[in-house]
């Protein structure tokens, strides 16, 4: 199987910040899980760079857009690494090929008499990019604001429009034979009853700036920014050309958005799709938002979260796997300093960390630094092992329908059991009297250690690669369908050192 996951791609108005992170380590996260799976993968993310709000930062800073988006960019680019996170590719809204291919997106869809001219008048947030109609606002004292609390202008352009209203039941029995399309399944029913509640044609360009790409045929025309973005990920894939090797394989993609950024994707894009002779997304993921402290995130209020300083802190893998244990992805999450200590020390350093330093010391002291697979086992044994399975068969189950915490949750009550197991059986205790049980339990523990291990690997990769390397074992033969064969019968172990160091408050 092969499959196509793709972040936003991120408006270059700013620099990156913990909401352009958590997306890129979920799509990470994914993509790695397909990978340990054995599939064929695309991992793409990249930048936005057209639009009035991106051009309305170069001049504020006194930029020219090109100039600007070319180096905001690239702490986009930059920051991946960072992360953790291993990219297929890195696209940007004004690359040529881009240019290209939302043109021909456009004459296709103006070919299949599916845009026609007109006049829009009515609302428009340049910070959402996006048009509203008045019942959509919020009224204040001074006028009316976005349900983001984005301010709002009233603009009145001649326009290109998009007949959406056309594809309203299309859409609908689209979701409504396809109800695993959009996840979670709240975010289903909410983008259903939208379509439902009827559709308008949806304005599709913009004459009152530059900073686009040219509408053909229509010089004074620039795109509207959201038709220019969503076609990079059929860009990424060779668009126009639909009979690459990369769209045949690829197309069509699950695309991880962020919750304000859904009716996006999950309506104009099919449509815009359908309308092109295109299939619809195969899945699209909303996540929920992250507050600071039980703070909105914002600009203004000076709280937003630099992912450069939280991973110097409490590191890389710590943050990565508490933004995916401690929240249900798909909901909202706190970040605080409390729980990212309480989650990490409990988990990462006590459950599974301390497990691995104690067993693997002990094995390196007392049983010649090497486990080597007994011959039987014990029933108390074999109850581990077959809860281990059924531990598998639900992180298999939670990470299908990209449900991390539930998956993580599952590895680490799974942990604990391998803890109390080793306080039952006590292998100190057996050193001088039963020397061969003693070895059979730290088989036992390791073996499982091992096997746990690789199921954290998506969400915490650089961890395991140092985990495994105790047992000397290379993540490049790591697979989720060999542990037989990825496992020696006779493990021999390295020096460790902790590899999660409790974080003090
Ligand atoms: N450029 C558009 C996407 C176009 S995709 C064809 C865009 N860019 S963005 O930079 O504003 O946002 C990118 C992502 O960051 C969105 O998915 C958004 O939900 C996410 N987040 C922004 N702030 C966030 C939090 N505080 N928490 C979690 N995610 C947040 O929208």
């Amino acid at each position: 199987m092969s499959n196509f996951i793709t972040t936003p791609i991120y408006y270059v108005n700013d620099v990156p910040h913990i909401g352009h992170a958590y997306t890129t380590i979920a799509c990470d996260i994914l993509t790695r899980y397909s990978k340990l799976k054995g599939n064929e993968n695309f991992f793409l993310t990249g930048t936005d760079e057209h639009g009035q709000k991106v051009e309305k930062a170069a001049l504020f800073n006194k930029k020219d857009p090109q100039n600007f988006v070319d180096e905001m960019s690239q702490n986009f680019r930059d920051l991946i690494p960072y992360l953790g996170c291993e990219i297929d590719e890195f696209i940007r809204t004004t690359e040529k090929r881009h240019k290209l291919a939302a043109q021909s997106l456009w004459n296709k869809l103006k070919d299949n008499d599916q845009i026609y001219l007109s006049n829009y008048e009515g609302w428009y947030s340049i910070r959402d990019e996006a048009f509203y109609l008045e019942s959509e606002l919020i009224k204040t004292d001074t006028g009316f604001i976005a349900p983001s609390g984005a301010p709002v202008d009233w603009v009145k352009e001649e326009s290109y429009f998009f007949k959406l209203s056309k594809w309203e039941d299309k859409l609908i029995e689209y979701y409504e034979t396809n109800p695993e399309s959009i996840l979670p399944h709240s975010r289903y029913n909410e983008v259903l009853s939208f379509i439902k509640g009827g559709l308008k044609d949806l304005s599709i360009s913009r004459t009152t700036f530059k900073w686009g790409i040219k509408v053909p045929e229509a010089d004074n025309h620039v795109m509207y920014v959201w038709i220019d973005a969503l076609c990079n990920y059929i860009t990424a894939l060779n668009y126009p050309n639909t009979e690459s090797d990369s769209f045949k394989k690829f197309w069509p993609g699950i695309h991880v958005v962020g919750k304000d950024i859904l009716r996006f994707h999950a309506v104009y894009w099919p449509a815009f799709l359908m309308a092109a002779d295109i299939e619809p997304p195969k899945k699209i993921f909303a996540h929920g938002w992250w507050t600071n402290e039980g703070q909105k995130i914002s600009k203004s209020v000076g709280n937003i979260i630099n992912p450069y300083d939280i991973i110097d802190k409490y590191g890389l893998d710590q943050i990565r796997f508490f933004l995916f244990r401690e929240i249900p992805f798909g909901n909202d999450g706190d970040f605080s300093k409390d729980s990212i200590a309480t989650r990490v020390n409990a988990d990462l350093s006590n459950n599974y960390g301390n497990l691995i330093q104690r067993i693997s010391s002990f094995i390196l002291k007392n049983s010649d630094s090497k486990v080597s697979k007994p011959k039987n086992f014990k029933d108390t044994d074999l109850n581990l092992f077959k809860s281990f399975d059924e531990t598998l068969y639900n992180y298999l189950k939670h990470m299908e329908s990209f449900k991390i915490d539930r998956a993580l949750k599952n590895i680490f009550d799974y942990l604990s059991e391998v803890n109390s197991y080793v306080d039952t059986q006590a292998p100190w205790s057996l050193k001088n009297t039963d020397y061969e049980r003693m070895v059979e339990v730290l088989y036992a523990v390791t073996l499982m250690t091992i096997k746990c291990s690789i199921l954290l690997y998506p969400v915490i990769p650089s961890s395991i690669i140092k985990v495994l390397n105790i047992y000397n074992l290379s993540i490049n033969d790591l697979n989720l369908t060999n542990f037989k064969n990825f496992l020696p019968d006779t493990i021999i172990l390295n020096k460790t050192k902790p590899i999660f160091p409790r974080i003090e408050l």
